[in-house]
């Protein structure tokens, strides 16, 4: 695949981008007409019989290594999974537990989806679920480590949350987990793709990421990253024929039934057959993106989202997280936040607001009552004068009918 290498000329390999003034990667991303292409191969092949499993496992492989270069990782430390949940699960299943190990994180800031399985965990093996709260829509990272002791097995947090939508600092955690022998878990649904995720860099342990979002691939693909000295020392909750080191080029039915020999690193937690289809957008997905550089698209996206940002604090609307600073990423998250609310503003202007935008094609989200726009590479500084435009017509028809 040639890999378009002008960051402006990218949009055009995604209709979507025109159709609608797309600002909702934070839920899925648009489809690109790379992917399309790739995806429409898989089927013809599928359809015609010609389809070939060597050659499908020989993509799994390559996707497994893209997504390695994504995240700085080696191929053995990463895993094929369903989503991010699976991932997440397959670490929370599998590390050894003892009644009163602790694991920490700040559950008001995570996804329902890296919660439920702390809460699993307490009532399997009693562990204890020890919550940080949030610090004006951030997680706290000096209270995680403060929070830590040396029963502490496990320390979650997301790379950035789905609402705010902040950054999170994340080596002040790896680097207390790193003294205390935790494991650091995080949960990168909403950073891959769009802004550097480095788990060297960020001292990370393991990773969990589904494709449908900032990577612009298929909902029912995701990767676990685990390194490779934790991964090693891991022996998984459940295991198939991929998880199992067969040796050389042995068939599945070669079973040494006395000896199990646990596959390498990571690739203990791959299981039976595999979403050829969605491993086959998420290749071609991921060899664009690593075509572009992911380090190219975060400050493009940034800068965007800072715009937007900034536009709307000029128009007097509450952004979470106030002027741009190092807490922003690729989501802008406007209005206060409703708490528990998921699909509704408390503020029942923001609801207004958000009609408004629907009404006038821009796709955008709420969640946990606060209106998000969530940006990727097919964006455009035009995209976000629409909505700043569109907003600030709003408000002052709003300010008229209200006089
Ligand atoms: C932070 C975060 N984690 C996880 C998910 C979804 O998890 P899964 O891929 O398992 O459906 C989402 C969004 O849907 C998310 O925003």
């Amino acid at each position: 695949m040639d890999s378009v290498r002008d960051i402006t000329k990218v949009r055009a390999l995604f209709p979507g981008a025109e159709r609608s003034t797309y600002m909702d990667v934070a839920v899925r991303g648009l489809l690109s007409s790379v992917v399309r292409a790739a995806v429409d191969e898989y089927l013809d092949a599928h359809m015609s019989g010609e389809w070939d499993k060597g050659q499908m496992l020989a993509s799994v492989e390559s996707a497994r290594e893209a997504f390695a270069n994504l995240v700085n990782a080696e191929p053995d430390e990463i895993a094929i999974t369903k989503n991010a949940s699976e991932g997440l699960n397959a670490i929370a299943a599998s590390l050894p537990w003892g009644r009163g190990d602790n694991v920490v994180f700040c559950p008001e800031l995570e996804h329902p989806n890296n919660v439920y399985p702390w809460l699993n965990l307490k009532g399997r093996y009693g562990i204890e679920v020890r919550t940080v709260e949030p610090r004006d829509g951030h997680i706290p990272s000096d209270e995680i480590a403060a929070a830590m002791d040396d029963r502490t097995r496990l320390v979650t947090v997301p790379t950035i949350s789905f609402s705010p939508g902040f950054i999170t600092e994340v080596r002040p955690i790896a680097d207390a987990c790193r003294r205390s022998g935790a494991f650091f878990l995080v949960d990168a649904a909403q950073s891959v793709g769009v802004v550097h995720t480095d788990v060297e860099a960020m001292g990370i342990d393991g990773l969990a990421a589904a494709t449908q979002k900032g990577l612009l691939a298929f909902y029912g693909t995701g990767f676990l990253y685990c390194r490779r000295e934790w991964a090693e020392r891991i022996r998984p909750a459940y295991l198939a024929r991929f998880g199992v080191a067969l040796g050389g080029d042995s068939h599945e039915t070669a079973m040494d039934r006395e000896k199990l020999q646990l596959a390498a690193g990571a690739r203990r937690f791959d299981l039976g057959n595999y979403n050829y289809l969605g491993v086959t957008a998420a290749k071609a997905s991921l060899e664009f993106l690593l075509g572009l550089g992911v380090q190219r698209i975060e400050p493009y996206v940034r800068s965007l989202a800072a715009r937007l940002a900034g536009g709307m604090l000029e128009l007097g609307l509450p952004v979470a997280g106030g002027e741009p600073g190092p807490h922003l990423g690729h989501i802008v998250a406007v209005g206060e936040s409703g708490g528990g609310r998921h699909y509704t503003a408390d503020d029942p202007r923001m609801n207004r607001l958000y009609e408004h935008l629907v009404g006038n094609r821009v796709r955008l989200a709420i969640r946990r009552g606060i209106l998000r726009f969530s940006l990727h590479v097919y964006n455009n500084e035009a995209d976000v004068d629409r909505v700043l435009g569109l907003t600030s017509d709003w408000l002052a028809s709003s300010t008229a009918e209200g006089s």
